[in-house]
């Protein structure tokens, strides 16, 4: 889908997360994340939602939880159907911000993959899969650092 994206950061082992917490704390990964999805749709997991230290200011938020009990403030929805049916009938830009299952789950529908590629490896027990390089375009936008750990950021377009 056109107006549907992914953004992750992995290690060189395609580690994202320990004890539903992330692994690095990169400044400036975190300012390209905010500039990527800012004014844009932000889909994720219940998990990934409760590892947030709050809301994430000027997006909108949709929740993915099987619990139909689960109350929050934000949009919830209960099935991926439901997420992809409200993705094909909207005209916002959506992001797919995580963690590993809502990953997997919608890279087959996502057109934009956003992976920033940390040159550094952490212990972990959620990692991103693995995505079939040959299926996309890809282009180097950029390169940073912080607390000497250097990483760069990838895009991927799926070809059509
Ligand atoms: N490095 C990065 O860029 C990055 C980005 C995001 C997250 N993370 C990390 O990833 C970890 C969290 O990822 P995770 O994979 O453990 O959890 P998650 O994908 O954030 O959330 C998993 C939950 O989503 C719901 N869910 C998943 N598939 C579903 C389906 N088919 N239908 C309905 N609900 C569904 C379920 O919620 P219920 O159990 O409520 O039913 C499931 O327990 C954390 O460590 C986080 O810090 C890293």
């Amino acid at each position: 889908m056109e107006n549907l994206a992914l953004i992750v950061a992995v290690g060189k082992n395609n580690e994202i997360g320990y004890k539903n917490k992330l692994l690095w704390h990169l400044p400036n990964d975190l300012k390209y994340f905010k500039q990527k999805t800012l004014n844009k749709t932000i889909i994720m997991g219940r998990k990934t939602y409760e590892s947030l230290p709050n809301k994430l200011p000027n997006r909108k938020h949709i929740i993915i939880t099987k619990d139909l009990n689960y109350v929050c403030d934000e949009k919830i929805c209960h099935t991926i159907k439901s997420v992809l049916d409200y993705i094909k009938t909207t005209k916002e830009e959506c992001f797919i911000i995580g963690g590993s299952s809502i990953y997997k789950e919608f890279i087959p529908y996502t057109k934009y993959l956003y992976i920033t590629k940390i040159e550094d490896t952490k212990e972990a027990d959620v990692f991103f899969p693995e995505v079939t390089e040959e299926n996309y375009h890809i282009e180097l936008l950029g390169e940073n650092e912080d607390n000497n750990i250097k990483y760069k950021f990838y895009k991927y377009i799926k070809k059509d």
